[in-house]
């Protein structure tokens, strides 16, 4: 195996951060995973580095997962059940999907990141969430070097969650997962509102797989910035869930505040929305800012620093919190 010594990662996570490993290493089999962990547990893994804002320094052993491969393990007249390595590229995944007409994943166009990582922070836009197509996640135990499985059920999924990011964070390496999707009877999810305003735009009414997944790139293209020209790592934070008393009181004082209803107590703000009418939509400080046309979106122009965003994204919820009394929390993975 190559390992390298001091190596950048700035080309390894998506915010393009310049830190520096101590050492590096790129797997791709289960096999030569094994045999690593074997020599060394204090590893720390990256993969599309997508949805990690690097502070520092990795004085470790850096684990690139690059395990390729894509097997159909069954397939019946209504579904097919795919088993999709960990380092396939997510967005090159889904076209494939959507190419072979598999449906379940059109909503998750263009998600930069890999299929390895899908399931930690249960990736979701426009109306879908991969959680909904997920049989099982196959993994290796970091400590005992064992191949595991977690059903769709143990990885308790959440929004933006799974056990990946709590109970066992930091203990297993997945390196594969699988999924179910449909070959026909396709559920399409046009209901979110962009998406139906594009697909009629362009006077389609009875949408396809390939419509719909070029539907979410268009209003993925126009919103969001493309991490190969602009650093960054998607929704920098949750929508905030707040209880409907609290909803009610905002309201009044901003009667053009958006919402989603969650339960009969809870509501969901678009955190975008609150860090715009705190004024920081578009503005630049130095190398790092927040988006222009989404503001949910941290941004790094060049050479920001990983701290040099984390402080700004403390800046943000310091100000939210003060503004609306409503805590924001962190989505991203902050290595600090
Ligand atoms: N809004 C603003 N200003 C902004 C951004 C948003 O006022 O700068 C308000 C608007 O009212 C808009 C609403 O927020 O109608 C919703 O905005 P958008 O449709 O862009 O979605 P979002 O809630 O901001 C979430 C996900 C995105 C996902 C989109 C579409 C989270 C944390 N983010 O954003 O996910 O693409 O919905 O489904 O849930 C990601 O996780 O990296 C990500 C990009």
């Amino acid at each position: 195996m190559n390992i390298q010594e001091n190596k950048s990662l700035k080309h390894y996570n998506t915010f393009g951060i310049n830190v520096v490993a101590k050492q590096f290493v790129a797997v791709d089999s289960v096999y030569k995973l094994q045999q690593l962990l074997k020599l060394n547990k204090d590893v720390f893994l990256i993969s599309g580095g997508s949805n990690m804002l690097l502070t520092k320094d990795i004085d470790k052993l850096v684990v690139h997962i690059n395990i390729k491969g894509i097997s159909i393990d069954k397939e019946d007249d209504n579904f097919v059940y795919l088993t999709v390595n960990a380092g396939e590229n997510w967005n090159d995944f889904v076209l494939w999907c959507v190419s072979q007409n598999y449906g379940g994943l059109e909503n998750l166009s263009l998600i930069p990141g890999n299929v390895g990582t899908c399931p930690i922070q249960n990736i979701g836009a426009y109306g879908v969430e991969v959680k909904d197509t997920i049989t099982k996640v196959e993994a290796i135990d970091i400590n005992s070097g064992k191949f595991v499985e977690f059903s769709n059920t143990e990885c308790n999924f959440g929004y933006r969650n799974s056990i990946f990011k709590n109970k066992v964070k930091s203990k297993y390496v997945i390196t594969a997962v699988c999924f179910r999707l449909t070959k026909n009877n396709h559920k399409l999810n046009t209901s979110y509102g962009a998406i139906e305003k594009e697909l009629n735009s362009k006077g389609i009414f009875n949408a396809t797989l390939k419509n719909i997944s070029d539907a979410v790139i268009a209003i993925r293209k126009s919103k969001l910035p493309d991490p190969n020209k602009i650093g960054n790592s998607g929704s920098f934070f949750k929508n905030p869930v707040i209880s409907t008393h609290t909803f009610l009181e905002l309201q009044k004082k901003y009667p053009s505040i958006p919402s989603y209803t969650v339960s009969r107590t809870e509501i969901k703000i678009p955190a975008g929305w609150l860090i715009e009418q705190a004024g920081f939509k578009g503005k630049r400080f130095g190398d790092c800012g927040v988006h222009n046309k989404q503001a949910l979106v941290l941004v790094n122009y060049g050479n920001a620093t990983g701290e040099q965003i984390y402080q700004l994204a403390q800046k943000i919820q310091d100000t939210i919190l003060a503004k609306f009394g409503i805590s924001l929390e962190i989505e991203v993975n902050v290595i600090v």
